[in-house]
């Protein structure tokens, strides 16, 4: 009804249709928009999701790899541990990473902002540098676009270490861009037949362009998985984290006495992740986006 609220998940900036909320005389809390700041952390929907998809990604991987991840010496034959490439160490990346090592892989990662190295190194993979005077990461913690030259740097990199990999995975992200392409049908040409690439990206157009929307596919004998949504396959526990992000967020803001809700924008929780309210829009930036999606 005109005056109600809803906190959601809304794709800011994908979704066509955000001019509707403010249309209905809604008021609309996007979650995607939170801040990364530490008082946020237990309202953080993005990282409640993304460490779900990192876990499920690698299980994924085991799924589709018909070989074994850890090293095993055995009266029939030592079998070599499986290398695992992680792109991207975000949320997402370092709960992979960390699953992956569980599993017994050899683990190398590539990220695009400096601090993910300590972060990398201390779950015990290798972080693979593209020597650069630039850091991309910028003032929320989110990577930037890379120049034209560090992507080739980059590229390079990264093909030589497809080449030797069993299992890549791609978590690469920049928020209301398009996913950089990492993984170029080239590099997916080099690697061993029975290989298998995870794109979580593939939603964002993907980190590899021969995997596709929802499908699993088998291109150049490399087993492409590009399932979107991956928390629903952990539908439990993507729902529990998910309503208690909303209640910490809900909560705070609460009025006991008249049962509504206290719209502080003086709270930078709120003020960021207020995209209308009671009709008016107030991130006319998304608009722009919304409607060329
Ligand atoms: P994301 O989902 O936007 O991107 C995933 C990862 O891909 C990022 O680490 C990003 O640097 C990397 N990436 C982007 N382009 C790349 C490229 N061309 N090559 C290689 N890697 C590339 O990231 P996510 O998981 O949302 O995390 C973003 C930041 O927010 C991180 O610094 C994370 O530590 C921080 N964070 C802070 C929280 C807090 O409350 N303080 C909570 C959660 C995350």
């Amino acid at each position: 009804k005109k005056g109600a609220a809803v906190a959601s998940l809304v794709a800011p900036f994908t979704n066509p249709l955000l001019k509707a909320y403010a249309d209905a005389g809604l008021s609309c809390f996007c979650m995607e928009m939170v801040p990364r700041i530490s008082r946020a952390q237990s309202m953080d929907v993005l990282s409640s999701q993304a460490n779900i998809a990192g876990y499920k990604s690698v299980l994924l991987a085991m799924e589709h790899y018909q070989r074994f991840f850890p090293m095993l010496m055995t009266a029939a034959g030592t079998v070599q541990p499986a290398k695992v490439l992680i792109m991207g160490a975000g949320v997402a990346g370092l709960q992979a990473i960390a699953t992956a090592r569980r599993m017994g892989a050899n683990v190398e990662v590539f990220d695009v902002r400096a601090a993910a190295k300590e972060q990398v190194e201390s779950l015990g993979a290798r972080f693979v540098e593209v020597a650069s005077d630039e850091d991309a990461e910028d003032a929320g913690g989110y990577a930037k676009e890379m120049d034209d030259d560090y992507k080739q740097r980059q590229a390079e990199l990264i093909a030589e270490r497809a080449a030797r990999s069993d299992i890549i995975i791609t978590t690469a992200l920049i928020p209301g861009r398009p996913a950089p392409v990492l993984i170029t049908e080239e590099m997916v040409q080099t690697m061993k037949p029975g290989s298998v690439i995870i794109d979580l990206a593939v939603e964002m157009g993907g980190n590899c362009p021969l995997s596709e929307l929802d499908q699993v596919v088998v291109k150049h004998g490399v087993t492409l998985v590009g399932v979107a949504n991956i928390p629903a396959l952990m539908a439990t526990d993507a729902s529990g984290l998910y309503a208690r992000n909303l209640l910490n967020f809900l909560t705070p803001m609460l009025d006991k006495e008249s049962g509504g809700l206290n719209i502080n924008m003086e709270d930078e929780v709120i003020a960021s992740s207020l995209i209308c309210r009671d009709g008016e829009f107030l991130k006319p930036e998304l608009l722009n986006k919304g409607e060329s999606a």
